[in-house]
């Protein structure tokens, strides 16, 4: 059995076998609306004596993208499944990966509902589409993994009292799927990503007191030895010694020790060129002395979903063995109001130099970003890609199911669309022109840290970023304060932390390792 990280990922088994003949104890299958049967369906449905036709007919079962239902096959039916699962397409010409990654996902969700621990799907749900097999069965087995993730941490661990349903619901063991040889390796790639995008999820779910910046460097250097990375964690020592003087200045406010997580995964082509991604590390924003009201402000406990999607992304690349060394770099720290904290109109140095008035101590994630992107650079990458749940602007202008993405490299922005495009997880482009940049001169120091107003929010945090990237290297941004977290469940997200960035980054990674190959 290969490692794993995540103890709830369910295992994957690959079959090569007739669906109607898989004995299973569920079976998900597509349908589309107002259309036939896919080829798979209709021989069940003969087999079935008309049934699928009839929930359709009746209206029970439209074949919608968001309608399902469940039927139980009588034994002397032929069809050896205990249950099918049917999950409804939509239309049929507008089937793509994503519908297939979503619709596998809402069949796990169903599974769990009905506290099944074994799902089998076709690789292309049953559709017979003439979709790529190894993307579909990519798309399929990552919705599936994904779609049956559950963070029960802190659930049911009292012996009693566990008569509830919601306890009772058991996880899903085993995804089964049903493919062919041009599939297993897609199918094995798709489990080790979810892998990674479970521990994103699990660590970003984490309330703060059970995953403080200690505690996440230490499952770092935990997980580091594991999978072959090398793990360098500096303390507040030696981070004052760096000169990391924004990072501190939002540290202080806090009995919490930061750490400095550095991760770095070199590939055996040592050397080809070596990516950084930094990733915000704010394990609770409480705004510091700029106080954050409080309703919602639990949510700021998700605050480190740039830094644990950074922490999954370089653990992926070397479970991967990609050819591209990476290196993530986390500063971590929480953001609170102590006695040592940040004042407003406080001046702190950053390690570059750039003296920083901090106006409003709730900007603390550009200020921890900006030495994490300065000690970045120390690694001479081909690029720096940041991720960070930075402004609640973000959610202002795209919502929280696409990320606003900045880049100061045509190319390297085109890179992330086109690796967004692929892995799902949006990103879309908004500007840095230059005349953004007088809004953050300071009166006193060289820049501060927050702009005029609320105009412009995403833009002016990016601009701050900007300065400390420089002109010289390759950098984008990835504004996840939307998307990282979700109030609900949709497509192949659960309510909570999403993972977002960890698809979208591994992604990139291969296309590099691609595009060099072609
Ligand atoms: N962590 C927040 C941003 C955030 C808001 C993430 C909502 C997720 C959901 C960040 O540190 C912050 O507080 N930003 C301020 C910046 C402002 C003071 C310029 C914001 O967005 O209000
Ligand atoms: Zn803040
Ligand atoms: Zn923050």
């Amino acid at each position: 059995m290969k490692k794993t990280i995540s103890a709830n990922l369910p295992k994957l088994a690959i079959i090569d076998q007739d669906p109607v003949a898989v004995a299973a104890p569920a079976l998900a299958l597509g349908i589309f609306s107002k259309d036939d049967l896919p080829p798979i369906a209709r021989v069940i449905d003969e087999k079935l004596g008309g049934q699928i036709r009839r929930l359709m007919s009746d209206g029970d079962f439209t074949g919608a993208d968001t309608s399902s239902a469940v039927i139980y096959p009588p034994r002397e039916s032929g069809v050896k499944a205990e249950r099918i699962i049917l999950v409804g397409l939509g239309k049929r010409e507008k089937l793509s990966l994503r519908v297939l990654k979503s619709r596998a996902a809402a069949a796990a969700k169903r599974a769990l509902g009905l506290g099944v621990t074994e799902l089998s799907l076709p690789f292309d749900l049953g559709t017979g589409a003439e979709i790529d097999a190894a993307a579909s069965a990519d798309a399929v087995v990552l919705g599936a993994m994904l779609g049956g993730y559950r963070f029960r941490e802190f659930k049911g661990k009292k012996k009693v009292n566990t008569n509830n349903d919601e306890n009772r619901r058991k996880n899903i063991e085993t995804v089964t799927l049903i493919g062919n040889k041009e599939t297993d390796s897609a199918a094995r790639r798709a489990r080790v990503v979810a892998d990674c995008v479970y521990l994103a999820r699990d660590l970003s779910n984490s309330p703060a007191n059970h995953l403080t910046p200690s505690l996440l460097a230490s499952r770092a250097r935990d997980l580091g030895k594991k999978f072959g990375l090398i793990v360098d964690i500096y303390a507040e020592a030696e981070i004052e010694k760096m000169g990391m003087g924004a990072f501190l200045s939002v540290s202080r406010g806090s009995h919490e020790p930061p750490a400095l997580i550095v991760m770095s995964y070199l590939s055996k082509r040592k050397g080809l060129r070596t990516v950084a991604l930094v990733g915000k590390g704010i394990t609770f924003d409480s705004g510091g002395i700029s106080l954050k009201p409080s309703l919602n402000m639990d949510q700021m406990k998700t605050d480190m979903s740039g830094g644990c999607a950074v922490f999954a992304t370089v653990l992926a690349a070397a479970r991967l063995r990609l050819d591209t060394d990476v290196v993530g770099v986390i500063p971590a720290t929480e953001n609170m109001p102590g006695g040592g904290a940040t004042k407003p109109g406080d001046v702190v140095t950053a390690m570059d130099g750039t003296a920083v008035e901090v106006l409003n101590t709730d900007a603390e994630g550009r200020l921890v970003l900006a030495d994490g992107i300065c000690f970045a650079k120390r690694y001479k990458p081909t690029a720096v890609i940041d991720l960070a749940t930075l402004t609640g602007a973000a959610i202002v202008s795209l919502g929280s199911k696409t990320a606003p993405l900045f880049s100061t490299d045509e190319k390297l922005q085109t890179r992330l669309q086109a690796a967004s495009e692929a892995s799902g997880e949006r990103v879309w482009p908004l500007p840095l022109f230059d005349y953004f940049e007088k809004d953050i001169k300071s009166d006193v120091a060289d820049i501060k840290n927050i702009g005029k107003g609320r105009e412009a929010g995403s833009i002016i945090g990016a601009t701050f970023l900007k300065h400390f990237a420089g002109t010289e290297q390759s950098w984008a941004h990835v504004d996840i304060a939307g998307t990282a977290r979700a109030d609900g469940d949709y497509e192949w997200v659960k309510k909570g932390s999403t993972g977002f960035g960890v698809m979208l980054l591994v992604k990139y990674l291969e296309k590099l390792d691609e595009d060099e190959a072609s």
